[in-house]
């Protein structure tokens, strides 16, 4: 079916999903009922979350949970994660268990520089638009003073604005290339401003530099946006042990657990087709107290996925070594957070996982973001290398068959001890659940 509307962001949230549900679902009335049951009884929290975004008919909610007993830098944390996949949580909890009995995480923000490009098209003397960039860089700096002023009173700002000719790549492009520091903000906003004011003064300026001749004056500004790619906006994650401790009851040695360990880092580390998933089980930890957090997880996921592709191949972010017969598994990654600002101070929940938190700087929230990275890495491949992933995974989505098969409390119960001590497979469950059904009807 292909139908089109016009001004349907005009319309009442009531004609948005009565014309919604009547044009796509037979059953439009079930439809309604779904939407609403997901509305929160709250009218002044679903109003805050309607005017989050355009056309809000619904909410859509994602489990929030906890993973407790990370150790960071001799200090303990509960992590909020926000995260539908379901051994995400219980294998970070299970890692900063493991960690805790062996000096915990290890961490430090290695810089916190962010990135923003006026884009611009120039066809003239490259000597005489340096020229003039090096007469106009103050204005430029001075007419961002307004918007800059607060930043700076807190110790932020410009750090930086450099002219960088790009015509090696296409005719006539150029870039203002500028650096910023936005402390505890993410500071999109912050720098899409003043990028945006840097393009206005440049524009103007160019017409009274007396030194361009008429063509030269016609500079013309593609586009002014921040940088997602923020690979001075770093921070390490590291975790180490003598390798005699990694012994854990896994019928594995810590020798022979740290050589196939480093060896499933090392395979990823040069082998794209396993980095992206080596990676994919590092974000699942990042993303989730991102989003948890009320940060910009495609921001950081853009990022960090550039991050691993800088030396010209797509790589793993984490690495691991024995040296001395010390085991140690860490992780540099580029991480552009805020703890104020965009809807660190609207979302309920957000708040609440930022108190959880203890109100962190954005600094120390790369910290912890980072770890929970680390730890999800480590948990995997801990299964990985050793029982492999499927047992603790499907024992995790043991509740989600059931949930299929519709299961009463019961049956969840019987089910859930049956198989602690089976292979979890969607058909065993099928099994299980149809032979416990036709005993209990047979005993009505
Ligand atoms: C699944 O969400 C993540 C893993 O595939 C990560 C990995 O393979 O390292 C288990």
């Amino acid at each position: 079916m292909s139908v089109s509307i016009s001004g349907f962001s005009k319309l009442s949230k009531s004609e948005k999903m009565d014309w919604l549900t009547k044009t796509y679902f037979s059953n439009s009335k079930k439809a309604l009922r779904v939407l609403r049951q997901y509305w929160n009884q709250d009218d002044k929290l679903q109003q805050l979350h309607d005017e989050f975004i355009e056309n809000t008919i619904s909410n859509f909610y994602l489990p929030f949970g906890v993973a407790p007993n990370f150790l960071i830098n001799g200090k303990i944390h509960t992590i909020p994660m926000a995260i539908e996949e379901s051994s995400v949580v219980a294998a970070a909890s299970n890692a900063a268990k493991f960690w805790l009995k062996r000096g915990g995480f290890k961490t430090q923000v290695l810089s916190t520089t962010k990135i923003g490009q006026v884009h611009f098209m120039y066809h003239g003397s490259r000597k005489t638009l340096q020229k003039f960039f090096d007469v106009v860089k103050p204005q430029l700096l001075q007419d961002a003073k307004p918007i800059t002023k607060n930043m700076e009173q807190r110790g932020g700002g410009i750090t930086s604005i450099e002219l960088r000719d790009k015509t090696a790549d296409i005719a006539g492009y150029y870039q203002l290339h500028a650096a910023f520091e936005t402390l505890d903000a993410m500071g999109a906003n912050f720098i899409n401003s003043c990028l945006e004011q840097f393009a206005k003064t440049f524009q103007k300026e160019a017409q009274h530099f007396s030194d361009f001749s008429e063509a030269e004056k016609n500079i013309q500004i593609v586009m002014s946006i921040l940088s997602n790619y923020v690979p001075d906006c770093l921070v390490r994650a590291e975790v180490s042990c003598k390798v005699e401790d990694l012994n854990d009851n896994k019928n594995i040695s810590g020798e022979e657990f740290a050589a196939k360990f480093i060896q499933a880092v090392n395979i990823a580390e040069v082998e794209p087709y396993r980095a992206v998933t080596h990676n994919k089980g590092i974000m699942n930890g990042i993303d989730a107290v991102v989003l948890a957090t009320g940060n910009d997880f495609r921001a950081i996921e853009a990022g960090v996925h550039a991050f691993a592709s800088k030396e010209g191949r797509y790589s793993s972010l984490s690495h691991a070594k024995v040296e001395d017969g010390v085991f140690t598994f860490w992780m540099e990654i580029p991480l552009a957070l805020g703890t104020v600002g965009g809807l660190t101070g609207l979302h309920p929940l957000v708040k609440l996982a930022l108190k959880l938190l203890q109100q962190p700087t954005a600094k120390e929230l790369m910290q912890i973001v980072a770890v929970a990275g680390l730890a999800q890495n480590f948990a995997a491949l801990r299964s990985l290398t050793t029982t492999g992933i499927q047992e603790g995974h499907m024992k995790m989505h043991l509740m989600n068959i059931l949930n299929q098969f519709e299961a009463t409390n019961e049956e969840k119960q019987l089910l859930t001890a049956h198989f602690k001590t089976h292979t979890v497979s969607h058909n065993a469950v099928g099994d299980a659940i149809k032979k416990l059904r036709v005993m209990s009807n047979g005993n009505d």
